[in-house]
């Protein structure tokens, strides 16, 4: 079973978690590395349609499902999006201490080493089941933002 597969990849000490979107056809080209092309709904739904697709699993074995309201959705992101400012705030600082590895400012943006990163985030993206398609943006914002920071540390530090 897919979720069993999983579970060993998460890191997290009280949650791990999968979409179901991977196992039914609705939805499911949305995470290819590209979008299919198809034209966009008209549809006007009642909502909440569908039924829920986030399934969170407790390392104790229990399956819960969410969610019930926008409210509940909104305050899960907030909470993802403080942890990954804080993992995004300790990159940096390795990003920022790489740079007294460096010896000309050249040498600081590694444009191969920048693709592998991009690419192996793809892959694994393709491993866990999320969308392809994210995992690349934003790894190629995180690099793109990281490398001009990385040489305004260069220029502005002096040892
Ligand atoms: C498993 O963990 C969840 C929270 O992570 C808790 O709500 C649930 O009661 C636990 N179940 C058992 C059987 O211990
Ligand atoms: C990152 O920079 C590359 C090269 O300039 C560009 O092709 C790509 O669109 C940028 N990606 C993001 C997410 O900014």
């Amino acid at each position: 079973m897919l979720f069993q597969q999983l579970l060993p990849l998460f890191t997290s000490p009280l949650l791990a978690f999968a979409s179901s979107s991977l196992t039914g056809a609705s939805g499911a080209s949305c995470y290819a590395s590209t979008l299919p092309s198809v034209p966009p709904s008209t549809d006007d739904r009642p909502v909440p349609w569908g039924s829920p697709s986030v399934h969170f699993s407790a390392l104790n074995g229990t399956l819960t499902t969410c969610c019930d309201s926008l409210d509940e959705i909104r305050i899960a992101l907030d909470d993802i999006d403080e942890k990954l400012l804080d993992l995004l705030n300790q990159r940096a600082a390795y990003v920022r201490e790489a740079t007294r590895f460096k010896s000309t400012r050249s040498s600081v943006n590694v444009p191969s080493r920048n693709d592998e990163v991009v690419q192996e985030a793809e892959e694994q993206a393709e491993h866990i089941g999320m969308p392809v398609t994210i995992a690349r943006a934003t790894f190629e914002a995180i690099l793109n933002s990281s490398v001009p920071f990385e040489q305004c540390i260069f220029d502005t530090s002096h040892p």
